[in-house]
């Protein structure tokens, strides 16, 4: 574990070299500690076939330890050189459609090509090899934001066998596959594995399972990937931390698999392009476009604290305007000071700026850096310098505390939820990030947990929503829970083959849940049903036949609240003000302190303080909570984008 620190990303390659050594003075200066570079560089490492030039790289390195300054490495296997692409042409990934992707950006390969694997595996070793002993070496970064760019799947022959292969591991006998896939229906049975296609171009849809499989498979092609890459790294410096750069709202492979392999998570932070190309409201758009949606970076700071099995850094935070949305706003002034220390909140390690000088040429020119294309300073430059000095004076070090509350989060069933909405737009995040937003309203702490918890040991509250299906873990962990839990809708209301359970849903023994989802009513998201008391169900409504107390119901009388015990079961999907609603009676119930916190404002509690941010556009003011006895950063008053830290009583 490392105390708070800040890291910026660095393209050597870019720069002339003489421009390097005043380049690494600069940033230490600004307190910056860690460095990465190296992740598209392949061009310039091997220019041609064998043709090695790791000389300046290992010179850039040379200039950033002069300096103090530790490397993060990535691996370049994100952007495959043109030579690469001709000798194996069939490495280019082919879409839904069946088009062939070009060369000429980036993730221009297919993760189900073997022969493009042993390239990233070869460049890999040789990179590890040159570089592994150099003394400002870190870390290791593997490859580039996987799936970036809806580069996860690809309808390729490559795939095709791939997928093929996989099957018949899974299931070992075609009339497994068969039965599990429900094959009888429409005449789909196959006589062998090789027989079956891709989901894609076929008449009408695939059967789910056929889907989710494919989905599955593919997720497991990126962790395969990922494997080569961590082995060979570990193999030459067991020692040293590998890193993988995830991204926010991206579901597309299954984040807890490939964290098998690696040892830190980290996302990239862009909040301003991620509410733009976001489905949020256009009022939140308008009200947040400086600032960001206040919970969409915690949300993943927590997810990726449990990714990275409770280690995890912000590889690239955004420090200005990004080039990526359609229209690309200039950050309220003190963003990048506030997103910072909101990372940290929430347990980052590093936060790392992207990037150092904002490029005159290629596709991210108008993409911001801490320094304009003419070298002076631009705004983010200095609000990192001022993170770099807090740190020194707030000292923390420690972790994020555990949370009194904790979802799981689940990307089968993200997936499952795709491949049969029911209700157009239907998600699993969509509910947990409904749930997670309604309960850090109230200042709690959330911890966001894996399908395979075993248990909830610790937590006052749990929620599981819109869960596709059980596995043992669950049933174990809900079984064994002794605090309030809260599932649905829809959780528990398939099996993993994707069919519905014979005791339909949520599919939990009666003693602990006496209640059967009977029928689904699905709703154009425009039309409301109101609940009596306040609140409406819209999207999702569950016709459910139960013993249990009702403890909300809608105007037509269908149970929406019911509890047996300590467990409680939503039957639908909630308006913002039902969501409220039912966290708060859970709340009350499990009779948890919460903080009154002004509107846009958020915190979190880590090693003995509280950190505050205020996402406002205008000033907002706090009340020192019961636990805390005054504030080591800041004070009650928060200006706009302000951070304030209290200390917390039980720190001593
Ligand atoms: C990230 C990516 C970076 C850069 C950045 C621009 O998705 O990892 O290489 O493209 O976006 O915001």
């Amino acid at each position: 574990m490392i105390n708070p620190t800040l890291g910026v990303c660095y393209y050597p390659e870019h720069w002339p070299e003489d421009v390097w050594e005043q380049d690494a003075a600069r940033m230490a200066e600004v307190g910056i500690a860690y460095v990465r570079i190296g992740e598209f560089a392949w061009s310039r490492f091997e220019p041609t076939a064998g043709d090695l030039q790791f000389d300046w790289i290992i010179r850039a390195m040379d200039v950033l330890g002069r300096h103090g300054l530790k490397v993060v490495f990535g691996t370049p296997t994100a952007t495959p050189p043109r030579w690469i692409v001709d000798k194996h042409p069939d490495m280019l990934a082919v879409d839904a459609q069946g088009r062939q992707k070009g060369f000429g950006s980036r993730r221009h390969y297919d993760f189900s090509h073997l022969g493009y694997r042993d390239e990233a595996a070869r460049i890999t070793r040789l990179l590890a090899d040159a570089l592994g002993d150099h003394p400002a070496l870190a870390a290791w970064q593997t490859d580039n934001e996987y799936g970036c760019h809806g580069t996860t799947y690809s309808y390729s022959p490559a795939a095709r066998v791939g997928f093929q292969r996989w099957l018949a591991e899974k299931y070992g006998t075609i009339d497994a596959l068969n039965t599990a896939w429900g094959n009888v229906f429409w005449s789909m049975e196959y006589n062998r594995f090789d027989q079956v296609e891709l989901p894609n171009l076929l008449v009408c849809e695939a059967t789910p399972p056929h889907d989710l499989d494919f989905r599955r498979y593919a997720s497991d092609q990126v962790a395969a990937f990922n494997r080569v890459q961590y082995d060979i790294l570990k193999a030459r410096r067991p020692d040293l931390p590998v890193i993988h750069n995830f991204m926010s709202r991206y579901t597309e492979f299954d984040h807890y698999d490939l964290a098998e392999t690696i040892d830190i998570a980290s996302w990239d932070s862009y909040p301003l392009g991620h509410l733009a190309v976001s489905a949020e409201p256009e009022e939140v758009k308008r009200q947040y476009m400086r600032q960001g949606d206040p919970d969409n970076a915690a949300f993943h700071h927590d997810l990726y604290r449990t990714v990275g099995h409770g280690r995890w850094w912000i590889m690239e935070q955004q420090p200005g305007p990004v080039n990526w949305a359609q229209f690309n706003p200039d950050p309220l002034p003190g963003m990048a000071r506030l997103w910072a220390w909101e990372a940290f909140a929430h347990g980052a390690e590093v936060v790392s700026y992207f990037r150092w000088r904002q490029a005159p040429f290629g596709q991210e020119q108008m993409h911001a850096g801490l320094l304009r294309p003419d070298s002076e300073p631009a705004p983010a430059y200095h609000e990192a310098s001022q993170v770099a000095q807090e740190l020194k004076s707030v000292g923390l070090s420690g972790t994020a505390n555990k949370g009194r509350v904790a979802i799981v989060f689940d990307y089968q069933s993200e997936w499952a939820w795709e491949v049969q909405p029911q209700a157009k737009g239907f998600s699993h995040s969509a509910h947990v990030r409904a749930l997670y937003a309604a309960f850090r309203r109230h200042g709690l702490d959330i911890d966001i947990l894996s399908p395979d918890t075993k248990s909830f040991e610790g937590y006052a509250i749990v929620a599981i929503p819109a869960l596709f299906a059980w596995n043992d873990a669950l049933r174990t962990a809900i079984a064994e829970f002794e605090g309030h839990l809260l599932i649905g809708p829809r959780s528990g209301s398939k099996t993993q083959d994707f069919a519905i359970p014979a005791k339909l849903a949520p599919d939990l023994p009666s003693n602990q849940l006496d209640l059967k989802v009977i029928r689904i009513d699905s709703l154009d998201p425009s039309l409301e049903i109101e609940v009596r008391g306040s609140g409406a169900i819209h999207h999702w409504r569950e016709r459910i036949e139960t013993k249990a107390n009702v403890v909300i119901e809608d105007v037509e009388g269908w149970p929406v609240l019911v509890n047996q015990g300590k467990l409680y079961y939503l039957g639908g999907s909630g308006s913002k003000a039902l969501v409220h609603r039912v966290v708060d009676h859970l709340i009350a119930e499990a009779g948890i302190d919460t903080l009154s916190l002004p509107a846009g404002v958020r915190c979190r509690t880590r090693d003995g303080v509280r950190i505050y941010v205020n996402y406002n556009a205008g000033p907002a003011v706090l009340t020192l909570a019961s636990d805390e006895t005054g504030y080591v950063l800041g004070a009650a008053e928060l200006p706009p984008a302000g951070v304030a830290i209290a200390r917390l009583a039980t720190a001593g």
